[in-house]
């Protein structure tokens, strides 16, 4: 539980209209956002919602919700996406994917007509990369594709889940998290982790929110647009 968390994400559907095709985010933050708006069509304030989720997680949590989820490619367009972030600039960057969703949560975002993240004020940072950065990798030659990182001074570490198994994302791939601990450059830090063949994405989202919800300690808000 964490008031910064819950006043950004129950905020994030003030940008919400009846009749809208909502991208719903994954993770704590986008939470409170699919609670609040669950809460709002119940009450029929808000009327004719379809939901396209950015991870099967999400898709469970907004459906028991009795949210309507239907696929992306049932959509021309989505008109809002509200999601988290693990660490974002003031500039509208940012690092995505702790909880394992990145590559789908990119696909909506680069969907969207809009884009709003949710995040606690400890999320706002003025230089990436303290948060370690996922890179989603296909299964086959991951092991070449971590040595090739370690040996670049990245300092990998595949994702867990649990002791002894590897995470396996809803795309059926493997992440391998880099510890870089600043990113200076990120451009050229996305454009390399790009055109590396098994590299399917990675967290790095330059230039992707419209709207940064900043929730405070003490419950205030700061909109960042
Ligand atoms: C999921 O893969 C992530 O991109 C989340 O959006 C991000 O980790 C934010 O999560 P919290 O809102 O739980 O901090």
């Amino acid at each position: 539980m964490s008031l910064m968390k819950e006043v950004a994400g129950r905020k994030a559907v003030d940008y919400i209209e009846s009749g809208m095709v909502v991208g719903l985010g994954t993770g704590s933050t986008a939470y409170y956002f699919i609670d609040e708006l669950a809460n709002r069509i119940h009450a029929g304030e808000l009327t004719h919602i379809v939901g396209v989720s950015t991870s099967n997680e999400t898709t469970q949590i907004a459906r028991e919700k009795g949210i309507q989820v239907i696929s992306l490619d049932q959509v021309n367009q989505i008109d809002v996406l509200v999601d988290g972030a693990d660490e974002t600039l003031r500039t509208f960057s940012g690092i995505k994917g702790g909880g394992g969703a990145l590559l789908y949560e990119k696909i909506v975002a680069q969907n969207s007509r809009k884009v709003i993240w949710v995040v606690g004020e400890d999320k706002v940072v003025d230089e990436l990369g303290a948060f370690p950065l996922p890179v989603e990798v296909v299964q086959f030659g991951s092991w070449k594709l971590f040595r090739y990182f370690e040996q670049a001074g990245m300092m990998p570490s595949f994702r867990k889940s649990g002791v002894d198994s590897l995470f396996i994302t809803d795309a059926g791939n493997y992440i391998i998290d880099l510890h870089l601990g600043s990113i200076p450059q990120p451009n050229q830090t996305a454009f390399e982790l790009n055109n590396m063949v098994g590299v399917v994405d990675h967290g790095l989202f330059l230039n992707y929110p419209d709207v940064i919800i900043v929730g405070k300690e003490d419950g205030e808000l700061e909109i960042i647009e």
